[in-house]
């Protein structure tokens, strides 16, 4: 068999070159080439360009070829916002919620989250890495070639460590590449709640043991806090992410989702690589996030799937020149979804993205906010060939056709992972 492939006769080839990341205006340049060609050899890309030109090499000449027939191809999209490992789906909750309990009082009644980690607890290793299997089988069914994972649903030490093993395990068996984040902190614990200092408590546990065991295991990259009422102050929050950063973990944050905390100007002060929801943000987080290259991720899978009104201003964040990235939030409480042509359809309806915007920020920026923008995102000469193909004759399509799953094949480093029937 060849190592090298030679994809020809995309109607639109969606490069995203340039030197990423996207603020502005740079979101809308997608570096298009009408009839484009993409040479792959062992895993990157070789040549990329007008077909007449890239099919004229000679090491384009002996490879395999895919003919994509008018099919619209672009860099496999980053998902850099998932809870990857859970033991199940939470419809109860989601039928509760449409007769009109909101996400707040399910969890304060111990639903949500405390539901899924009762859930995780109880489950086998093998049981949620089948589950997760099938779900990173999904991703690369609707086009996504690397996801971010965050712990969260485990909550003890055993637990967590549990989870963040399954994404080193998951990250050979399977060719979906994972980001693994640790999000000990993404609410207190049942056991952590009898007593007004039990939360204090737990944060110390994760800071003074548990994220030391997790960098020492190279179990994660990131660490990521819940800011919010109900999940954890401030004051928590950078307890966590500065004990995180004595051990070369990266800060991320989910921040202003349910309420205004200020989450946003503590996760830019630490140097976070995203701060993730942002629906209540004011104009001086828009303006902090702005000057910084904190990543301004949003999730409007969350706010679609609890019915909620009020989405992320990223018109807001997109004029004032904030770096912003699109992700699923893949969960079971609030967006249980795979899908990222869902989320641009979502962003352009909702969010008033257009859908030039939507696919840098699902692609290049995602890739900027994991720290792999060199490597992923885009595709230009030497980096890897991670790539999606959807069955439609106008990127504009890929959102255009909400609720429809148009990806007809992904490929990562260099090898298809999946073709539509
Ligand atoms: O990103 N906001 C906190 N965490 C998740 C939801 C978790 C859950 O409800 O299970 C989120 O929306
Ligand atoms: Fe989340």
């Amino acid at each position: 068999m060849s190592d090298s492939l030679l994809i020809t006769g995309a109607s639109q080839l969606l490069t995203l070159r340039g030197r990423g990341p996207r603020r502005g205006n740079s979101l809308s340049q997608l570096g298009i080439i009408e009839g484009g060609a993409v040479l792959v050899r062992d895993g990157r890309i070789a040549a990329v360009g007008p077909a007449s030109k890239v099919e004229r090499l000679a090491t384009a000449r002996k490879a395999e070829k895919v003919d994509v027939a008018g099919r619209v191809v672009l860099p496999g999209f980053v998902d850099s916002h998932t809870h990857l490992v859970h033991a199940a789906s939470r419809a109860e909750e989601y039928e509760l919620k449409i007769q009109g309990a909101s996400y707040e009082e399910i969890a304060r009644k111990g639903g949500g989250i405390l539901n899924s980690v009762e859930k995780l607890r109880a489950a086998t290793s093998q049981q949620l890495k089948r589950r997760a299997r099938a779900a990173l089988e999904a991703f690369a069914a609707h086009g996504t070639t690397t996801i971010e994972a965050k712990s969260g649903y485990g909550l003890d030490v055993a637990s967590e460590l549990k989870i963040l093993s399954l994404h080193k395990e998951l990250s050979v068996e399977q060719p979906i590449e994972i980001a693994s984040t640790f999000l000990g902190a993404h609410v207190a614990p049942l056991e952590f709640r009898g007593k007004a200092n039990g939360p204090d408590e737990y944060i110390r546990l994760l800071a003074d043991w548990l994220i030391p065991e997790v960098a020492s295991n190279g179990l994660a990259e990131y660490c990521d806090v819940f800011c919010d009422r109900g999940a954890f102050s401030r004051a928590q929050s950078k307890l966590v992410l500065a004990a995180g950063r004595r051990q070369k973990l990266i800060p991320r944050m989910h921040a202003e989702q349910l309420t205004r905390t200020g989450a946003t100007q503590l996760a830019v002060d630490l140097g976070a690589a995203s701060c993730d929801h942002l629906e209540k943000v004011n104009s001086s987080d828009v303006r902090a996030l702005a000057k910084s290259n904190t990543v301004a991720t949003l999730l409007p899978g969350c706010d679609f799937h609890l019915g909620l009104k009020q989405y992320a201003p990223a018109r807001k964040l997109i004029e004032a020149g904030a770096i912003v990235a699109l992700a699923t939030d893949y969960n079971p409480g609030t967006s249980p979804t795979v899908s990222m042509s869902m989320i641009l359809s979502l962003a352009c309806t909702q969010l008033r993205m257009t859908p030039a915007e939507a696919i840098s920020a699902a692609t290049i920026n995602a890739a900027y906010s994991l720290g792999r923008h060199n490597r992923i995102g885009s595709l230009e000469v030497s980096k890897q060939a991670d790539i999606a193909v959807f069955q439609v004759e106008d990127y504009r399509e890929i959102p255009y056709y909400f609720g429809v799953n148009t990806c007809w094949l992904t490929i990562k480093r260099g090898q298809v992972i999946y073709a539509a029937a």
